[in-house]
């Protein structure tokens, strides 16, 4: 499959990469210079400029999106939620069903909100961000991702995660977290999400918490298991041990 990655010279942009180019063709777009070789092609490309993300799109069969901008309230609302916007508009330009966006759980579970109460709390909660910037800006786009595949036939699937962890870190043990998963164990669903009959699907519109099992089971990976068939590693373990 061909496959367009935006805001893939990021933190996690380099683990999907290296996930993906086995099995993939990839165009590999950031605003920014990777800090480091990725395979694929590369090129700079700010995804606020709708232009040049329909351009980028051509020929593809499927888009990655992983920017974000999480702090200045303008340029957060030109990639976070404009980026879905012109993601999405060179989705239908060009044809292409499948869409695979990432942001923070926030978008559903604002700070604050839940996390001090509940438990059990899956990705179909109704969504309450919140106004932290981050999340707010990456809730709206998550929104209009899922008002574009009520009028197209796209597939958006949105994988929400809240804290990336190196195994091999000794700072380990000191994260508190509503939950985590490793940079790899996190790319898998990448590939989960590009295998997946999109038939299979509920919905044109699904969101998935991506973690791995954790005790305190305040939040719930269970979607993620069953629909992609995604499998947790142990890998995070010493976060509570
Ligand atoms: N890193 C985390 O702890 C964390 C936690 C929860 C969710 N997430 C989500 O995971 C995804 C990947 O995040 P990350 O950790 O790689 O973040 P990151 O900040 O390392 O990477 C985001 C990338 O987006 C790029 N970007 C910014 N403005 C852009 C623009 N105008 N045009 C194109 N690209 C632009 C940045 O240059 C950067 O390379 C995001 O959706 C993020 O919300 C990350």
């Amino acid at each position: 499959m061909k496959i367009l990655i935006l805001g893939g010279a990021g933190m996690l942009g380099p683990y999907v990469a290296r996930e993906l180019a086995d099995k993939h063709s990839l165009r590999i777009t950031d605003v920014k210079e990777p800090a480091e070789e990725l395979p694929g092609d590369f090129f700079q490309l700010d995804v606020s400029d709708l232009d040049a993300v329909v351009e980028a799109a051509e020929g593809m069969d499927a888009i990655v999106n992983l920017s974000v901008l999480r702090r200045d309230r303008q340029i957060a609302w030109d990639v976070s939620t404009r980026g879905c916007y012109n993601m999405m508009q060179a989705a239908v330009t060009h044809g292409i069903r499948r869409v695979i966006n990432t942001g923070p759980h926030l978008t559903v579970a604002g700070r604050n909100i839940t996390e001090c109460f509940d438990f059990g709390i899956g990705p179909d909660i109704p969504p309450q961000s919140g106004t932290y910037i981050y999340a707010i800006t990456k809730a709206m786009g998550q929104e209009i991702c899922r008002v574009f595949t009520l009028h197209h036939d796209i597939s958006v699937q949105t994988y929400l995660f809240c804290h990336f962890v190196d195994p091999r870190s000794s700072r380990l043990g000191d994260k508190r977290v509503p939950y985590a998963v490793s940079w790899e164990n996190a790319a898998e669903a990448f590939t989960l999400g590009l295998d997946i009959d999109l038939d299979a699907l509920p919905s044109r519109c699904e969101v998935f918490f991506v973690f791995a099992d954790m005790p305190h089971g305040k939040y719930s990976n269970e979607k993620a298991k069953r629909i992609l068939g995604f499998q947790p590693r142990r890998d995070v373990e010493l976060l509570w041990t």
